[in-house]
C-alpha cells in the first residue's frame, strides 16, 4: 500500500522505492505540498509550513482579519490564479458571472488500486495506486479532481487533474494545467532541452534565480525547439549524486514548463498545457481532463534520473505487441532515393538489404498521388502505381520472398493544395474565412478536430494497410500550426482548437493502431519534432532527427536520453559525406552510434564498397548479440557533453553486472591530446570483466571495482601513426563478468 491517510493530521503520505511524497490538507481546507524527495521514516513535514506573514500579500477571507497567513506563501498541490497567489499557477478561469477567484478546498478524496485511463488521452498504465482528491470552490460548485498514480518501483507520480463544472452555468477556463510542484528551497538548476530541426533536444542547465524561467511550445505540436520533459535539479548535482526532480508531459501539443523563484526564494514547477491560445467553454455538468505529467525523483543524481525514466516508459507506458519486443533492423530509402523510386528500385535495394541481414524495407515518402516532389498530393493516400506497378500487395509479395517485412511512410495531417483532397474539400484545413493561408513545406494543416476529416484520411490509410502484410507505419508530421481556425467550431470556441486538434491526432492513431496490433509504429516530425512522452503511448519509437550525420548524433542522442528510453530512440546509418552537414565519418563509428537507438540504414547499401557490406553485416550481428542490453539495460552518459564535447562515452550495463557495452566516439581532437580516464558503472565491484573491441581485439581483464574507481583510459585510434587519435574515431568494447 504506498498510499497513506493520517485522519488526524489530515496528511496524504505516497511512498516509493526510495522517495516519499507528502501533502496535507491545512485548517482552511487548502492542499499544501509538503514533500516530494527522499524518504521520512514515516514521519510528517508538516512543520515545514510557515503561512507567514508578508506585506502585500493578502490573506483569504476565512482568515478573517489575521495577517499571518497568505496563500501567497504557501505550497499548494494545484495553485489558482486570482485569489492572493500571485506565483505561476495551474489554473484559470472565468465563473459565468465573470468572477475569476475559486478558492479551492479539499472536499473528499479515495484510493483507488488502479490507473484511470484518461479519455482520448495517453496515460502510464500498468499496477499501481492512485490517489484521487476532490477540491470544491468554497463559493461554488466548481471542482478539481487530482490524480496522483504511484509506480512505487520508478519514484513516479503520475499527475493530472480533472475541473468538473458543476457551478450551474458555462464556465471558461483560460489556463488547466496538469502539476505543481512546490519545493521551499533556493539554489536550483533547471535542465531543458532545446533546439531546432535537425538539432533537437540540446541540453541546457541554467540556474534558477529570481523570477520565471519558461520553455514552452505554441506551434501546435512540442516541438523541436523546446522538449515537453524538463529537470528541476542541485546547482551541485552530478550524473551520479545530488537531488533532481524530473517533469515530464504526456502530451503532444502546446505546452509550458515554467519554473520559479519566489519572493521568499522557494521554487515552484508547474507544467501542462500551455495557456496560450487556449480557452475551453466548460458547460455546466461537463469536465475537462488535463494531460498527465509524470513526475520523477531521484536523490543520487541525473543518470539514475534518466533510468527511472527509461523503465518507467519502457514498462508503463509503450503500449502494444511492439512496446518490449525485438524491433527489425530496416533499410529506409528516403537518404537513398528520395523521390526518385519505383517498385524495381525499391526491390533491389531490399535484395542487397536482405543479403546483408537486413530484416524490413520502409518505403518513405513519395509512393502516393501525384507525390513526385514535396510540393503535391498530400492527402491523395492512394498508391501511385506507375511508382509501385501492381499496387502495394505485388510489393509486399516481392519483399517478403526475400525474407523481409515492408513499412510504409504517411504523412496523416497534412494536405497539399495540389491534391485530389484539398480540391474536394478546400475547407478542410486550418484557415480563417477571409483571410490566407500560411505553407510550410508547401502544405497545410488538416483540422484533425473534425471527425469527417479525420473518417476520410483513416478511410485511405485503412484501404492502403489492408491491401498488403504491412510491418511498419512511419507516422510523418512535416510542419507546425498556422491559422488555427475551424469551420466546426463556433466563433466562442476557437481557443478550443489546439487542443482538440492534439485530440483528434490521438483518436485517429487509437483507431488505426487497434484496427492493426501486429504493425509497428514509427512517430516523426521533420525528424524528433514530436519526440514526447504522449507519441510514445503511440508509438513504441520514434525518428529522433532528420540529422542523421553521427556526431550531431551524438549531442542529439544524448540530449533525448535524459528523458527517454533507447528503446525509443529511431536512429539510422546513413551515407558519407554526411546530406546533412557533409561530414565525412567511418563506417565504424556512423554504425556505433546509431547502434544506440533502435538501428537501422538510410542509404543505398548497393553503392557500398566489399568491406562496408561486410561491416553491415557484422553490425546487424552484433546489434542482435547486444539487443537485451542496448534495451532493458542500465544507461549511463559517462562524459557530459555540455562541459567539453572532445569525447562522447556511454555505456550499456546488465542489471545484475555480467556484462557492459562501452561506447566511445572522438568528436574533435586536440594538439598534444591526452585522451582521458572514464569511471564505468554498474558493474560488480570485486568481478573480474575481459574487455573485448567489436573487433574481437581483446584489451585486458579488470576488476570491477578498477574500472568504476579508476576508471578506464579511453584508447588512443590505430587509425593515426604513432597511435594517437583522430576525429570521430568510435570505439564499441564489450566487457564480460569472468569471475
Ligand atoms: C521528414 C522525415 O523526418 C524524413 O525522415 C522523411 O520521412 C521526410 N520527412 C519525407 O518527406
Amino acid at each position: 500500500m504506498p498510499i497513506f491517510f493520517d485522519e488526524n493530521k489530515k496528511t496524504f503520505t505516497l511512498e516509493t522505492a526510495h522517495a516519499a511524497y507528502q501533502m496535507m490538507v491545512d485548517r482552511d481546507g487548502f492542499l499544501l505540498h509538503l514533500h516530494f524527495g527522499d524518504k521520512l521514516g514515516g514521519g510528517s513535514c508538516a512543520g515545514l509550513i510557515d503561512a507567514g506573514y508578508m506585506d502585500f500579500s493578502p490573506a483569504p477571507d476565512i482568515e478573517g482579519t489575521n495577517r499571518t497567513y497568505t496563500l501567497d506563501l504557501l505550497p499548494q498541490e494545484y495553485p489558482v490564479f486570482g485569489a492572493g497567489d500571485y506565483r505561476s499557477h495551474c489554473m484559470a478561469v472565468t465563473l459565468a458571472d465573470g468572477a475569476r477567484n475559486p478558492e479551492l478546498i479539499y472536499a473528499s478524496h479515495r484510493i483507488l488500486d488502479e490507473k484511470p485511463v484518461l479519455e482520448g488521452l495517453p496515460g502510464l498504465h500498468g499496477a499501481c495506486e492512485t490517489l484521487e482528491i476532490t477540491l470544491r470552490d468554497r463559493w461554488t460548485d466548481l471542482e478539481v479532481v487530482l490524480l496522483y498514480s504511484v509506480f512505487a518501483e520508478y519514484d513516479a507520480i503520475a499527475r493530472s487533474a480533472r475541473i468538473v463544472n458543476r457551478t450551474g452555468a458555462p464556465i471558461r477556463l483560460n489556463a488547466a494545467l496538469s502539476a505543481c510542484l512546490d519545493v521551499p528551497e533556493s539554489g536550483f538548476d533547471l535542465i531543458h532541452f532545446w533546439g531546432r530541426h535537425v538539432m533537437e533536444r540540446q541540453v541546457e542547465r541554467t540556474p534558477i534565480t529570481h523570477g520565471k524561467i519558461s520553455v514552452d511550445s505554441v506551434r501546435g505540436t512540442s516541438s523541436h525547439q523546446h522538449n515537453p520533459f524538463v529537470i528541476l535539479c542541485d546547482h551541485m548535482a552530478t550524473e551520479d549524486a545530488g537531488r533532481c526532480w524530473g517533469f515530464s508531459l504526456l502530451y503532444s501539443g502546446n505546452f509550458v514548463a515554467c519554473a520559479e523563484e519566489d519572493q521568499s526564494c522557494s521554487c515552484r514547477v508547474t507544467m501542462g498545457i500551455n495557456p496560450t491560445g487556449f480557452e475551453w467553454r466548460l458547460e455546466n455538468g461537463e469536465s475537462f481532463q488535463t494531460p498527465e505529467a509524470a513526475l520523477v525523483y531521484s536523490g543520487e543524481g541525473i543518470g539514475a534520473l534518466s533510468r527511472r525514466y527509461h523503465k518507467l516508459y519502457r514498462r508503463n507506458l509503450c503500449r502494444g505487441e511492439w512496446a518490449l519486443k525485438q524491433r527489425p533492423v530496416l533499410i529506409n530509402n528516403w537518404e537513398a532515393t528520395y523521390f526518385d523510386f519505383d517498385d524495381d528500385k525499391l526491390v533491389k535495394i531490399a535484395e542487397q538489404a536482405s543479403e546483408l541481414g537486413v530484416e524490413m524495407l520502409v518505403v518513405d515518402d513519395g509512393w502516393f498521388g501525384n507525390r513526385f516532389d514535396d510540393n503535391r498530393a498530400l492527402g491523395d493516400w492512394i498508391v501511385n502505381t506507375e511508382k509501385v506497378r501492381g499496387g502495394m500487395g505485388k510489393l509486399c509479395e516481392r519483399i517478403n520472398a526475400l525474407g523481409m517485412k515492408l513499412g510504409l511512410w504517411f504523412e496523416p495531417e497534412m494536405i497539399s493544395e495540389d491534391s485530389e483532397l484539398y480540391r474536394a474539400h478546400p475547407d478542410w484545413c486550418l484557415h480563417a474565412p477571409g483571410r490566407g493561408t500560411s505553407r510550410g513545406r508547401n502544405q497545410l494543416v488538416l483540422d484533425m478536430s473534425r471527425k469527417d476529416v479525420r473518417d476520410c484520411i483513416h478511410d485511405m490509410m485503412y484501404t492502403v494497410l489492408s491491401s498488403a502484410n504491412f510491418a511498419y507505419v512511419k507516422w510523418d508530421m512535416n510542419r507546425h500550426l498556422t491559422d488555427v481556425w475551424s469551420a466546426e467550431l463556433p466563433a466562442d470556441r476557437q481557443g478550443e482548437l489546439y487542443h482538440r486538434f492534439v485530440l483528434g491526432v490521438y483518436e485517429l492513431l487509437e483507431r488505426l493502431e487497434g484496427e492493426f496490433p501486429q504493425i509497428l509504429f514509427e512517430g516523426c516530425s521533420g525528424g524528433g519534432g514530436r519526440f514526447d512522452a504522449g507519441m510514445l503511448y503511440y508509438h513504441p519509437q520514434i525518428w529522433c532527427s532528420d540529422d542523421t550525420d553521427p556526431i550531431e548524433r551524438l549531442e542529439i542522442q544524448y540530449g533525448t536520453s535524459f528523458g527517454y528510453p533507447i528503446s525509443t530512440v529511431g536512429a539510422h546509418v546513413s551515407a558519407s559525406p554526411n546530406h546533412q552537414t557533409g561530414r565525412v565519418t567511418s563506417f565504424h563509428t556512423r554504425g556505433v552510434v546509431a547502434m544506440s537507438g533502435t538501428f537501422g540504414y538510410e542509404l543505398d547499401l548497393r553503392k557500398l564498397s566489399e568491406d562496408e557490406k561486410e561491416q553491415v553485416k557484422a553490425q546487424v550481428k552484433q546489434y542482435h548479440k547486444q539487443y537485451s542490453l542496448i534495451n532493458d539495460g542500465d544507461y549511463y552518459r559517462l562524459l557530459d557533453l555540455t562541459a567539453q564535447k572532445d569525447i562522447s562515452a556511454w555505456e550499456f550495463a546488465a542489471e545484475d553486472g555480467s556484462r557492459a557495452l562501452l561506447n566511445i566516439v572522438y568528436m574533435h581532437v586536440r594538439g598534444n591530446f591526452q585522451p582521458p580516464v572514464l569511471h564505468l558503472r554498474g558493474l560488480t565491484p570485486d568481478a573480474s570483466y575481459r574487455l573485448t573491441e567489436d573487433n574481437g581485439r581483446e584489451i585486458g581483464v579488470w576488476t570491477g571495482a578498477a574500472l568504476m574507481n579508476a576508471g578506464f583510459r579511453v584508447p588512443r585510434s590505430n587509425a593515426c601513426y604513432p597511435a594517437g587519435a583522430t576525429d570521430y574515431a568510435a570505439f564499441q568494447i564489450e566487457l564480460e563478468r569472468i569471475g
